[in-house]
């Protein structure tokens, strides 16, 4: 008789313990959202537009579709019902590895990159104004802000890799005027600015010391300049600590984990976390944590816990006012369990919660942090703007420069005034006296 009693009070107290379970499961989860309707969550990389572009040959025809369900892990409803408050749209093109580009080892071959990222730009800025009830563009802090309170997803835009800037500062400027609030440093590929970590596995080195080229080190004062946040996600570690070592503004990772906990390169080794902070010689920054499982752990295994070990672990190191999130959706072809879309966002920050994050250390998370950065960025800028002009330097590789090939028409096959074209002969003269 004893025996049966006993297994039924153990069985009594299981089943007690596992409903004050679930009950504080659905606390942190009403905690979470409760936190995630005061403070924006901006996640810093979804590659929703690069959806677009595949999946319509006029993209600008799918956007509509974007207010219901839509194919990946991204749309209106989902993102509503996951209170995303903000987003960086992300402008990219996929490296020439994929395209089966090869820009030669002076990366001077042409592609079509350029071309492509002008057009996600305004695959972005179409999907803003046609859900201008859903969407409201920002670029500041203010803006996000302004867009939250409006009832708006602050959108942003973020630009992945600088192999798609056709090798020039030009080019660069216009996109800051654009509104690009991040450059990634690189993709999978090198480009004439800087060496990437490759997709997974090392690529062959471009640059001396597998770091920046003197181009990159110009392009890092000029993104300083035009308050672009440095992004090292995707770059050689020898990049990280030649960019961190450089900027004049604090850095950021839009979307990596932590290499300790998940040995790829595609995340930050703890010898950078020692570049980050606020002590001697260390630069401010945030890490934002990417959901990614390739660089989580274990597929199939890894879930919400895991990416939450992600960022404790880079907040045991740097601080849990320089972490933050990332998503990669629509970047990616894994989810972790409990993030599969973006419905999901609450349960990241319910399982910080059940961790012991306070409110405040949450509200920095989700976008506090990272907008911190943002204004340091910005006052930097503003700086810099006063103190010097944009960089003059060229991807000293071209051979277009001076352009003095104009054919065509004319006298003599040239439009040229006289005293234009006669110098510019002097110049032919003096090319051909070397
Ligand atoms: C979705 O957006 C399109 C384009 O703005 C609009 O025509 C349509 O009425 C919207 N549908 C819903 C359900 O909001
Ligand atoms: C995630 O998986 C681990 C086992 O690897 C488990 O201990 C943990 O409870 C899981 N987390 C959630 C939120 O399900």
């Amino acid at each position: 008789m004893r025996l049966p009693i006993l297994l039924g009070f153990q069985a009594a107290l299981a089943l007690f313990s596992v409903t004050e379970a679930r009950n504080d499961a659905d606390e942190f989860l009403e905690r979470a959202i409760k936190l995630m309707e005061d403070t924006p969550l901006l996640d810093t990389h979804i590659d929703l537009p690069q959806i677009v572009r595949s999946l319509y040959r006029k993209p600008l025809d799918g956007l509509a579709k974007l207010n219901s369900t839509f194919p990946g892990h991204v749309d209106i409803p989902r993102m509503r019902e996951g209170r995303l408050g903000g987003a960086f749209w992300t402008v990219w093109a996929p490296c020439y590895d994929v395209t089966g580009d090869d820009p030669g080892a002076d990366f001077l071959n042409p592609t079509d990159h350029l071309r492509d990222a002008l057009e996600m730009l305004d695959i972005i800025q179409n999907m803003i104004s046609l859900h201008s009830n859903d969407l409201q563009y920002a670029r500041s802090s203010d803006d996000v802000w302004a867009a939250f309170r409006a009832g708006k997803i602050a959108s942003l835009i973020g630009m992945e890799g600088t192999h798609i800037l056709g090798n020039s500062l030009g080019a660069l400027r216009i996109f800051a005027q654009l509104g690009v609030r991040y450059l990634t440093l690189t993709h999978t590929c090198h480009s004439a600015f800087a060496s990437s970590c490759g997709p997974g596995t090392p690529v062959p080195q471009a640059h001396e010391g597998n770091a920046l080229s003197e181009l990159g080190v110009e392009l890092v004062r000029e993104l300083n300049r035009e308050g672009i946040m440095v992004d090292l996600a995707h770059t050689t570690i020898e990049t990280m600590k030649q960019a961190i070592a450089l900027s004049e503004a604090p850095v950021v990772w839009t979307h990596a984990g932590a290499r300790a906990l998940w040995d790829h390169p595609r995340n930050v080794p703890d010898e950078v976390l020692a570049l980050i902070g606020d002590g001697p010689g260390q630069k401010d920054g945030v890490v934002q944590s990417i959901f990614f499982p390739t660089f989580i752990g274990p597929y199939p295994g890894s879930n919400v816990s895991h990416v939450a070990d992600h960022i404790e672990y880079i907040a045991a190191k740097i601080g849990k006012n320089r972490v933050g999130i990332a998503s990669d959706f629509d970047g990616m072809y894994l989810t972790v369990d409990g993030l599969e879309d973006a419905t999901k966002y609450p349960n990241i920050v319910a399982e910080l919660l059940s961790r012991g994050w306070t409110d405040d250390e949450i509200r920095g998370a989700l976008g506090g942090n990272l907008m911190r950065i943002m204004d340091a960025v910005d006052a930097v800028s503003a700086r810099l703007k006063k103190e010097r002009l944009p960089s003059s330097a060229i991807w000293e590789k071209r051979t277009d420069l001076p352009s003095t090939k104009w054919g065509g028409g004319g006298q003599h096959n040239v439009y040229w005034p006289p005293d234009v074209k006669a110098a510019v002969e002097k110049m032919y003269i003096r090319h051909d006296e070397l």
